[in-house]
């Protein structure tokens, strides 16, 4: 490359000064190449530097700066003149520049906070500009997003100090772990690290201390295939005169030093992987002969007035690098390694605000059953169950159903491969929850009978208002003198009570085997208010089948129709409940897709 990358040694580097390689027109652009720049290339997910290349004669504003065959191209608006062999001065946008080395270095505290729980994980790409993410291969867990944002943020807290360095592929491999394949032999390579975990290459421009990130506001994990995508936002910091932080060595003594030693230190012991190493960062901090021990020989020779005040904070500083060290090893024999997940320095803050857990909550077709059956509770209704594998007798047969009538068609019911009963006949999945008058009219004998029978129901039909598996609830009155009257004031009571007192029902005169008469019961749409609509077209939609019961069903059941009269009704849940205002679904499958995302709506 003809152009030295300043940037990468120093990234706090605001101006430099260049000698002209080569200038060159793009269109409506001039292009420069320089001997050595502070401008940033796009690449490595980093957006490039803006700024400006000028002297005497020229300035051109630079909008983009590209890596391209090998060199830095500097491209922008030309205004004067700018030729080769001159000498210019560059000045980068100090601002722009820096939220980029805040949200990359974010990246790569986000990639160690996911490395912290998941210790084999690595990710294949990084985008650190706008929309920031890191990809790994695999599947990363959701839930897992709380707790990648809390550890970045820990890490972000502990003020870690950030390195980087040039050296052999060779050397990268001794002190990491992990390293991508199809890394350059032939040149050194620069690398990063945090702290002390290993270090990784990395070309882009990096912050000196992860105390400058102003924290991670949000991280959201979503899958593409089979990848997960870590997005990461980091707080919008509102203080753009935020004081660089300098890690560099000090020569005069004071509150820094141990500032800085303190840092160091906790930054050393998270980073640790096992119980000897701890005591080794325990000997080098802690020992007769250690840091602090140099430290405090030092602080005799302050006068005394900066000698209480120091003392204090050297104090300060041998407690928190003692707690983070826990107890010795001689006392308690750890034997962490890579995967042990126990955090080193992060003693339990009890003043951090806790992980809120996600509620749950019941899904919507089982929020309606509940509400179906109180609204029945309230008049005197039970709420029974019967077999959702029947015999055809029940289903069929005792509810009038002539022999070879299409619902018995293998198309519309589900017949169970099971022999079939002499008296009873074949076993079928319920097709309708109708079964269940039979049922309890054989359990309680004598009427009055007053129940809501919800159950499962299967039939062989799937688009948008159908499922193969589906629920009814199905309304059975008997007594003495029960006529359409009755059969009228529930369904508007029900209809009322679920849908909304400004709805209302209409019986529509209909055919089915198990009532006479039978209706269809309409209710207003609550859309046009019964007016008439693009959704209902005449003003009302349907909502299901009901009827006074047959004399044959009531004989089938054991009951005299000549003392004892009912009323039956039969609708579906998931019907019903999507024709509640509010509800929006258009499409009854979505209920059973088991999509979180869906569901929790409701
Ligand atoms: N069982 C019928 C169906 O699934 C609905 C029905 C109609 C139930 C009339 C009833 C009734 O109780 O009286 O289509």
């Amino acid at each position: 490359m003809q152009t030295k990358p300043l940037y990468l040694d120093n990234s706090y580097q605001k101006t430099c000064s260049a000698k002209i390689l080569d200038v060159q027109s793009d269109g409506k652009n001039k292009v420069i190449i320089l001997d050595q720049t502070i401008f940033y290339p796009e690449g490595g997910g980093q957006p490039s530097d803006q700024g400006v290349i000028k002297n005497s004669s020229g300035t051109l504003k630079v909008e983009q700066v590209l890596l391209k065959d090998q060199n830095i191209v500097h491209i922008g608006k030309l205004e004067g003149k700018l030729e080769p062999d001159q000498e210019v001065k560059c000045e980068i946008d100090w601002d722009r520049r820096y939220k980029n080395m805040q949200v990359h270095s974010a990246g790569h505290v986000i990639h160690e906070a996911v490395k912290y729980l998941l210790p084999d994980s690595f990710p294949v790409e990084a985008k650190h500009g706008k929309n920031a993410y890191l990809k790994y291969q695999g599947q990363i867990e959701k839930t897992l997003e709380h707790r990648i944002l809390e550890k970045a943020n820990a890490i972000i807290h502990a003020k870690l100090p950030i390195f980087t360095e040039f050296v052999s592929l060779e050397e990268l491999k001794k002190r990491s772990p992990w390293v991508p394949p199809h890394l350059p032999t032939n040149k050194p390579l620069r690398i990063m690290w945090i702290a002390n975990f290993p270090p990784i290459p990395d070309g882009g421009t990096q912050l000196k201390n992860t105390e400058e990130i102003p924290g991670i506001s949000e991280v959201n994990i979503s899958h593409e295939a089979e990848d997960t995508l870590v997005n990461y936002k980091i707080n919008s910091s509102t203080n753009k005169e935020k004081p660089v932080f300098s890690y560099s060595i000090q020569t005069k003594f004071d509150h820094t030093v141990l500032q800085n030693l303190k840092n160091e230190a906790l930054a050393m012991i998270m980073g640790a992987s096992d119980a000897g190493e701890l005591e080794r960062l325990r000997i080098q901090y802690l020992g007769k002969s250690g840091q602090l021990a140099e430290v405090a020989k030092q602080l005799k020779n302050l006068d005394p007035a900066q000698k209480a005040e120091i003392g204090v904070l050297f104090n300060d500083v041998k407690t928190a690098i003692t707690d983070a060290l826990g107890p010795s090893l001689k006392i308690k024999n750890l034997t962490a390694g890579r995967h042990d997940l126990t955090p080193k320095i992060l003693k339990p803050d009890p003043t951090l605000p806790g992980i809120p857990r996600p509620l749950g909550h019941l899904h919507p077709v089982t929020q309606a059953i509940t509400e179906i059956s109180d609204i029945f509770a309230k008049i005197g209704f039970t709420r029974v169950r019967y077999p959702e594998v029947e015999w055809d007798w029940y289903a069929f047969g005792a509810l009038n159903f002539p022999e070879g009538h299409p619902a018995r068609d293998d198309w519309e019911t589900f017949f169970v491969d099971a022999p079939a009963d002499p008296k009873l006949g074949k076993m079928l999945l319920t097709p309708h929850t109708s079964s269940g008058q039979i049922r309890e009219m054989e359990t309680t004998r004598t009427p009055p009978i007053r129940m809501v029978n919800i159950a499962k129901c299967y039939r062989r039909q799937s688009d948008v208002s159908h499922t193969v598996m589906f629920h009814q609830f199905e309304g059975l009155v008997i007594d003495k003198g029960i006529n359409i009257t009755n059969l009228r004031g529930t369904i508007e009571y029900f209809v009322k009570s679920f849908f909304g007192p400004d709805r209302t029902s209409r019986l529509r005169p209909y055919h089915f085997q198990f009532t006479e008469p039978s209706f269809e019961v309409d209710i207003s749409c609550g859309i046009c208010n019964g007016r008439g609509c693009k959704l209902c077209k005449e003003g009302w939609l349907e909502l299901g089948g009901s009827g006074l019961v047959h004399p044959a069903v009531l004989t089938a059941g054991g009951i005299d129709p000549a003392v004892y009269s009912g009323f039956a009704f039969g609708w579906g849940v998931e019907r019903c409940y999507m024709m509640k205002s509010g509800t929006k679904i258009d499409d009854m499958r979505l209920l059973y897709d088991n999509d979180i995302r869906f569901l929790n709506q409701f």
